[in-house]
């Protein structure tokens, strides 16, 4: 069964609402869950995305907990959580969809921002923005806030990359209409709502800190950290946060969304300015300073010859501060005994291998964990004619236990 792909949740119940291309198979989470944990267990996923593995969890029967610090990302989980009864989901619906074609169209206006103005037709735009304001006018039922999110990228006209960006420039062959779109959308939520759910909280926190959860509260943690590859989550969801007004410009992303998230990629270690040796010197990292400084270092160097001026010397060391903090976090709330299975991927910027998994290990090791096995899930950075380098590259499990 495939760990790592969001791909084969697009059929799955409740996983299916919304496509998140950074998040992991829902089958695989539910099989691990079941297999490793009982009823009376307590799920946690620190890095929570979409709310999959607490999908899972519930599917499951067992209770779960998540932490999620992208504020757009961290809605779009809690929706995925909200109990409702399928019938009172269709009556909303329609009657969202008969206020929004009873409002005027008005005229696509010139103080949209520029993406939307690049990504919608004016029809399309002034069409989401009746079902939008019929939404609010109901009280935004989560769902229903939910059902629209998930149409924009099918009703925009604009190319989007495998990794979620927008190119406003690359046309789409088939562009949906959005009140044709979202009563097939909230019929499909309608569908896959099943009853008696177990419960599971989303908590938009910090994973570095976890201070919403409880010490020793948690019996099995299931999740996915970002990669030091410089996949940056804030712009994931630009095009969404633009259109409900979060954010104006791309600018606006550092202050609003990146700079609560592990430091994991160039853009966010560019915009906090940080000095390598104050990373280098952080206690967290000691236990592997002097593999870290190395590579750091060659990055340092490497950068200095290119025009790009990539700061992926401070990314690095940023994001193993951080990743060791979550590790302390980790060990503060997982019960002696209990299980850690992180999904992780290496990197290689500017063609300089970072020994991911072998370095979080460490890190893991020295807050309290005692790594049991790996299991590797796929090779990557293979396949790419355009790849930047040839570095081998692999994703994998990483399993751990809280020690005694
Ligand atoms: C690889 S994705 C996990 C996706 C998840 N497995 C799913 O299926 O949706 C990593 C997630 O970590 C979140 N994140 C980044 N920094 C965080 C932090 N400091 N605390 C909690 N979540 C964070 C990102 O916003 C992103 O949603």
């Amino acid at each position: 069964m495939t760990t790592s792909t969001f791909l084969a949740n697009q059929r799955l119940p409740i996983h299916r609402w919304f496509r998140y291309s950074a998040g992991f198979s829902g089958a695989w989470a539910e099989a691990v869950i079941r297999e490793r944990t009982s009823a009376h267990h307590t799920i946690l996923d620190p890095f929570a995305g979409v709310a999959t593995t607490l999908v899972a969890a519930q599917l499951a029967g067992r209770h779960a907990l998540g932490v999620e610090a992208h504020p757009f990302v961290a809605r779009i989980a809690r929706a995925k959580l909200t109990p409702c009864d399928p019938d009172a989901l269709e009556r909303a619906a329609q009657s969202v969809l008969a206020h929004a074609e009873s409002l005027p169209r008005e005229a696509a206006c010139d103080d949209e921002p520029e993406l939307l103005r690049a990504s919608y037709s004016p029809d399309a735009l002034a069409d989401l923005r009746r079902l939008h304001r019929a939404i609010e006018a109901q009280g935004e039922h989560p769902l229903l806030w939910l059902a629209l999110v998930a149409i924009l990228r099918a009703c925009s006209s604009a190319g989007t990359a495998p990794w979620q960006y927008v190119l406003p420039n690359r046309r789409k062959a088939r562009v949906a209409m959005p009140f044709v779109r979202f009563p097939m959308q909230t019929a499909l939520m309608s569908a896959d709502l099943c009853a008696g759910r177990t419960s599971a909280v989303l908590h938009h926190d910090d994973a570095r800190t976890c201070a919403s959860i409880a010490d020793a509260s948690v019996d099995l943690v299931l999740t996915s950290p970002p990669y030091p590859n410089n996949y940056d989550y804030a712009d994931a969801t630009r095009l969404e946060q633009t259109f409900f007004g979060d954010v104006r410009e791309w600018r606006d992303l550092h202050t609003t969304t990146r700079r609560h998230l592990v430091r994991a990629c160039s853009q966010h270690t560019a915009a906090d300015r940080l000095a390598l040796g104050d990373l280098l010197a952080d206690p967290h990292v000691a236990p592997i300073r002097d593999a870290l400084t190395g590579v750091c270092e060659a990055l340092a160097a490497i950068r200095a010859s290119k025009p790009g001026k990539k700061t992926y010397h401070t990314m690095i060391a940023a994001y193993f501060v951080d990743l060791a903090r979550v590790w302390q976090a980790l060990a503060r709330v997982v019960r002696p005994g209990g299980e850690v299975c992180f999904v992780i991927g290496d990197s290689a910027p500017y063609g300089v291998h970072v020994p991911v998994d072998d370095w979080l290990a460490r890190l893991a090791d020295a807050a309290g964990f005692t790594p049991t096995r790996t299991r590797e899930i796929r090779a990557r950075n293979v396949k790419w004619k355009n790849r930047k380098h040839r570095v081998p590259l692999r994703e994998l499990e990483l399993w751990l236990t809280r020690r005694r």
